[in-house]
């Protein structure tokens, strides 16, 4: 192990010591700071009187700044949305797409990621050119092919979510920008748990729910939205996303002007005086932890997950191309229809994607869950 791994950390989170929860590409464990933080803040609204300017505007921006730390970006950059899809839906509604050209997506890529774009083709006469999955495993390589002159978006994720599969968003962004196409990022799968370069990547809109690998609550999440797009057109016209709108006595005083930055991409009550904190506790536990000793960490806890179901026949992508944190385990024959139940019975919880065991650790992982893991593959193959 090297020095900068982290140990697990076990006690900052609820997860008993007799579960193996490995599921976090669907659902990460809170922590109990987050937890607290919710407790405390779900209780103020019983007393309305004590909401201050804080709870309107600071937490937001405290959200905004954490967020931007963990991305490397600047605050000015994000906007608060509740889902992938509607960060990916205020990318549709500022992507001017021609008839004719194409839009690039992933082959059985996450469905909140490929609706709105098909419909953007129907609208527009474009057309959807969906990447096969690449016998040889390399995404990027394939994406690269896929992308021609004609090509007016392209829209995909920093891993497959079925299987971790890697994709180098550099690559792809510099092939994007080249032929002059939008790209778009779902970074749904890895913020927080893999560094990213986004001066490198430069996609022109990003998002990143919290529910993941952001330890954050559900229905909360981020917009990173490329400076050259700061003046587009938001989903809606809320009034909180305007100039002034601090004083509550001169709403009506009506303001063209929106806050600066992406700001005006912030969704309707996005002041959410529960979330927020418990957000924030997330966001501030993955920068005292440091990102990229986070992906360290859980890559060495794949690492010893994939040797341990390759001991009972299972395989996952090479580790160059895959996720750190992300493991697909696919085994000759297929998985059992009961698997996800027979592993239930072990208290070990992983989820299935296409023909994959998905198994995603995060940092509550101990050496414990790893036997218990390996005794439950021992007891059903
Ligand atoms: C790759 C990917 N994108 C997005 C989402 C979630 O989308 P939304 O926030 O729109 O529910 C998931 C959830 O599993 C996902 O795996």
């Amino acid at each position: 192990m090297s020095t900068s791994t982290i140990a697990p950390q076990r006690d900052l989170f609820s997860v008993p010591e007799a579960v193996c929860y490995l599921n976090c590409a669907y659902m990460s464990p809170q922590l109990r700071a987050a937890t607290e933080a919710g407790r405390e803040a779900a209780a103020l609204k019983s007393q309305p009187w004590q909401l201050r300017p804080e709870h309107w505007f600071g937490q937001v921006e405290e959200a905004r700044a954490c967020f931007a730390a963990v991305m490397g970006c600047t605050a000015d950059d994000v906007a608060l949305v509740p889902s992938a899809s509607y960060g990916i839906a205020t990318a549709v509604r500022n992507t001017r797409i021609d008839a004719g050209q194409t839009l690039v997506l992933l082959d059985e890529q996450f469905p909140s990621c490929v609706y709105p774009w098909r419909r953007l083709a129907a609208e527009t006469g474009a057309r959807v050119v969906t990447v096969p999955r690449p016998g040889d495993d390399d995404w990027t390589a394939a994406i690269l092919e896929s992308i021609e002159s004609h090509t007016g978006l392209v829209a995909v994720p920093g891993f497959h979510w079925a299987e971790g599969g890697r994709i180098d968003l550099a690559a792809v962004g510099e092939a994007a920008r080249r032929v002059g196409a939008r790209f778009v990022v779902d970074l749904s799968q890895s913020a927080g748990a893999c560094p990213i370069d986004l001066a490198a990547v430069d996609p022109d809109w990003l998002c990143a729910p919290a529910y993941k690998w952001l330890l954050g609550p559900y229905s909360t999440g981020f917009l990173y939205v490329a400076p050259r797009n700061h003046d587009g057109i938001p989903l809606e016209e809320n009034w909180i996303a305007r100039r002034g709108s601090e004083d509550f006595s001169r709403l009506v005083d009506y303001q063209d002007e929106y806050r600066e930055g992406a700001r005006r991409y912030d969704m309707g009550q996005r002041s959410n005086f529960v979330l927020l904190p418990m957000v924030l506790a997330g966001l501030e536990q993955l920068l005292a932890w440091e990102v990229p000793r986070i992906a360290e960490s859980l890559g060495v806890l794949t690492a010893r997950l994939e040797e341990i179901a390759a001991g009972h026949g299972f395989r996952a992508l090479p580790e160059a191309l895959r996720a750190p944190h992300i493991l697909g385990l696919k085994r000759e024959g297929g998985l059992p229809a009961d698997l996800l139940a027979r592993l239930r019975e072990h208290d070990v919880y992983m989820g299935i994607r296409g023909d994959a065991l998905r198994v995603s650790p995060h940092l509550h992982v101990t050496d414990a869950d790893l036997e218990r893991f390996r005794a439950a593959l021992a007891s059903i193959f």
